[in-house]
């Protein structure tokens, strides 16, 4: 297929792949309205949805931002994921605390946890299709299957089985995703799988994987990204890219001194989407959504991650909104 240059939008080129997202936040949704709606059709927010955000005092629940996020999705015939219910960070400290700022017994954090999925799930449920219900519960080095938190601290590995079962019997239409990144390197790989594994096994309502992809321009690689979605593809369940970005910096790079992007830099990047996603269509009966970890380059996490301050450009579009080289390989196909 190959489009005219002007007339490529992302939804509509891929509406009969996947859905094409966004994560957003309230400045974003004013700053780049006009391209959101053009391009996307799904949005995920970028913080809004959080326990930390969603419910920052025990008992007080904080819904303004997130119902106006799911207003605009509404109003613009797009989907909505929701991001996230259970993490280690982001969560407020009073959640793992008791009366006597003592750690929560297992019963306190628990009966917290259904209290929140419960609340937040509830209220979402006519517009939020899907959730990511556990993010980043696994351990990237060493020999330990999950990350040490207060999660597993205090409640125990089956933390993770309890979220799901709050969050179906909240909603039993939602398809409840196992979110996390580092998720093509083999040997977290094989961790990610052995969790879902065992939570398919134990009969625990899970419907698919969330292959975050915060890549870069060397890594990982196609080869390793193939794998991984073959791997978590064989469990029989759905697959959604749901943060994708292509740092121009390896994780090592602490350089700070560039003002703009070099040629060199967004070559190889419109040369690794397009690899990327050609792989990506390869897989649309496994994977229906692919969301951006933003919308252009005028704002990005990244820009403060992992070096604060350091500018970067990671989506399609540039700090002006307008397409760039990536952009166009990966409407054009
Ligand atoms: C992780 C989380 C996201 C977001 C990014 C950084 O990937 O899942 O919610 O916080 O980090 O922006």
């Amino acid at each position: 297929m190959s489009l005219k240059q002007d007339k490529g939008s992302l939804k509509t080129v891929y509406d009969k792949f996947f859905d094409i997202g966004a994560a957003v936040n309230p400045y974003t949704l004013k700053h780049s309205e006009s391209l959101i709606i053009e391009q996307f059709s799904s949005l995920t927010s970028e913080n809004h949805m959080k326990p930390a955000l969603l419910q920052p005092q025990e008992g007080v629940f904080t819904f303004d931002e997130a119902d106006q996020l799911v207003t605009f999705a509404k109003k613009h015939g797009m989907k909505v994921r929701g991001h996230n219910l259970l993490w280690h960070n982001q969560t407020p400290d009073w959640f793992f605390e008791d009366e006597n700022r003592k750690p929560a017994s297992r019963k306190l954090l628990l009966d917290r946890l259904d209290t929140h999925i419960s609340t937040v799930v509830d209220h979402f449920k006519e517009e939020v299709y899907c959730w990511d219900v556990v993010n980043e519960a696994v351990a990237d080095e060493g020999e330990d299957l999950l990350r040490k938190s207060k999660w597993l601290e205090l409640v125990g590995e089956d933390f993770i089985e309890k979220a799901f079962e709050f969050a179906h019997k909240a909603n039993p239409n939602a398809l409840l995703f196992y979110n996390d990144y580092n998720e093509s390197d083999p040997v977290k790989r094989e961790k990610i799988y052995k969790v879902v594994k065992s939570l398919l096994d134990k009969g625990v309502p899970i419907h698919g994987v969330g292959l975050q992809g915060h890549w870069n321009l060397e890594s990982p690689s196609i080869q390793d990204i193939r794998n991984a979605i073959e791997r978590y593809a064989s469990l029989g369940l759905k697959l959604h890219i749901t943060e994708l970005d292509l740092s121009c910096f390896t994780w090592d790079n602490q350089r700070t001194d560039m003002e703009a992007p070099t040629d060199e830099m967004l070559n190889k990047q419109a040369e690794r989407y397009e690899e990327i996603f050609n792989m990506f269509r390869e897989f649309s009966e496994v994977i229906t959504s692919i969301t951006f970890w933003g919308v252009d380059d005028s704002y990005t996490w990244l820009s403060d991650f992992p070096v604060k301050g350091r500018k970067n450009w990671p989506l399609l579009f540039d700090e002006k909104k307008q397409p760039k080289a990536s952009f166009w390989k990966v409407v054009n196909f």
